[in-house]
């Protein structure tokens, strides 16, 4: 069983799927792993440390591979050399790389999307969504606090105070449950909203005050899975006149608001962005799915009304070493967590196996893409 561990093709893309640690895991299960020369350099991880866990440092390390590991979806000119039916196992984006995903069925690959891990507790340590969510809803807070020109905790100095900075989180899964906990620890005063009533208790539990639609009902509970979904136009309005109120007085606010497989929900207008006070801040984590924030540019400072809007395209990869570390030990739960000491290999159990396998027997097998 050969585990090939690519060096990331896309650009801006810092992460690697594996570190030594899961190396030397890997190994441990009587696995071989070979890794493409310079794989961990955007996380601080050598050449030098993966060969002292055990690995083959080789620009052929596709070769023969079983597996082949991978932050995002490798092309085909990155798998040329993998056995007959090897195994993709990475965050494949299979709505965004639909075309890609075809590739893998021709090529007789068998593609594992990490991002479709079901939201069961026995999966939690195998979810990529929630370890790289979890770190850019931190990042999100950080890089939002770095550009605005005031502090977030209230301050009593000799030339007198400087008042704490507002922030509103608006979608609170786990991205924002941690924008929430890092704005609450920098001093912010803190409101959060969501569609989801679960998350009530939630905002509440961390020191921040829920701000909620009161007039339509919005999703009970949890949600299917964890998951929103699009609301109903007379939702959306009540939500719209709900955040017109309150995002006048806001300093910063960060949006995290997700439908999968959908584009993201707008949920500012540039509207209400010219109501906000001039040098606000708005972090929009959801700018890569089309954005929460009318005007948000991946990657780019827009500058709205006074109002600074940031995003970035790809926020887990601004923490290179944090996200590969957790990412790498995602791939490693769910790998050895089906490893069959018999046959020296993983074997999916039907749960998991039917809802991340893309791809099988050259052909596109999964319910979610059959069903787009
Ligand atoms: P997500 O990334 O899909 O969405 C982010 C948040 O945006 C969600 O809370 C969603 O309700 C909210 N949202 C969507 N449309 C909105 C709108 N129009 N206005 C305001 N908010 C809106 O969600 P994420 O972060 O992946 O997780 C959501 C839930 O799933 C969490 O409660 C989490 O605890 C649960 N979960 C469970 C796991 C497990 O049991 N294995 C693993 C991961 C998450």
């Amino acid at each position: 069983m050969r585990i090939a561990v690519l060096k990331e093709r896309a650009a801006g893309e810092s992460r690697v799927a594996a570190t030594p640690e899961t190396v030397k895991k890997f190994i441990a299960l009587g696995a071989t792993v070979a890794v493409e020369p310079g794989a961990g350099e955007g996380a601080s991880i050598g050449d030098a440390d993966y060969a002292a866990a055990g690995a083959e440092v080789a620009k052929d390390a596709v070769k023969g591979a079983d597996i082949v590991l991978g932050v995002q979806g490798p092309d085909a000119e990155a798998l040329a050399g993998a056995n007959a039916g090897a195994w993709i196992v990475a965050g494949l984006d299979p709505f965004g790389q639909r075309g890609r995903v075809d590739d893998y069925a021709k090529g007789g690959f068998e593609a594992l999307a990490m991002e479709f891990m079901p939201r069961i507790t026995r999966a939690q340590s195998m979810d990529i969504l929630s370890s790289q969510s979890n770190l850019a809803g931190y990042k999100a807070v950080i890089e939002a606090a770095s550009h605005y020109g005031r502090a977030f905790p209230m301050m009593m100095t000799a030339a007198g105070t400087v008042s704490a900075a507002k922030a509103f989180v608006m979608g609170v899964g786990v991205a924002g449950l941690q924008a929430i906990a890092t704005a609450r620890r920098l001093g912010a005063q803190v409101s959060a909203t969501d569609v989801r009533s679960a998350t009530r208790e939630q905002i509440q539990s961390l020191g921040a005050k829920p701000i909620f639609v009161e007039s339509v009902a919005g999703i009970e509970g949890e949600g299917a899975g964890g998951y929103a979904t699009e609301m109903s136009e007379e939702y959306q309005k009540a939500q719209a006149e709900l955040v017109s109120s309150h995002i006048a007085k806001q300093d910063i606010v960060i949006t995290t608001a997700l439908i999968p497989g959908r584009a993201a929900p707008r949920l500012i207008s540039d509207a209400q962005i010219a109501t906000m006070k001039p040098g606000s801040v708005i972090f929009d984590l959801a700018v890569a799915q089309g954005g929460n924030v009318e005007g948000s540019k991946p990657d780019e400072v827009v500058v709205r009304h006074g109002v600074k809007i940031i995003g970035y395209s790809n926020t887990a990869t601004h923490l290179a070493a944090d996200a590969s570390a957790l990412f790498a030990r995602n791939l490693y739960n769910f790998l050895s967590a089906f490893w069959d000491k018999e046959q020296g290999k993983p074997v999916l159990d039907e749960e998991i196996g039917n809802a991340v396998r893309l791809t099988q027997g050259g052909k596109v097998v999964n319910e979610r893409l059959l069903g787009a």
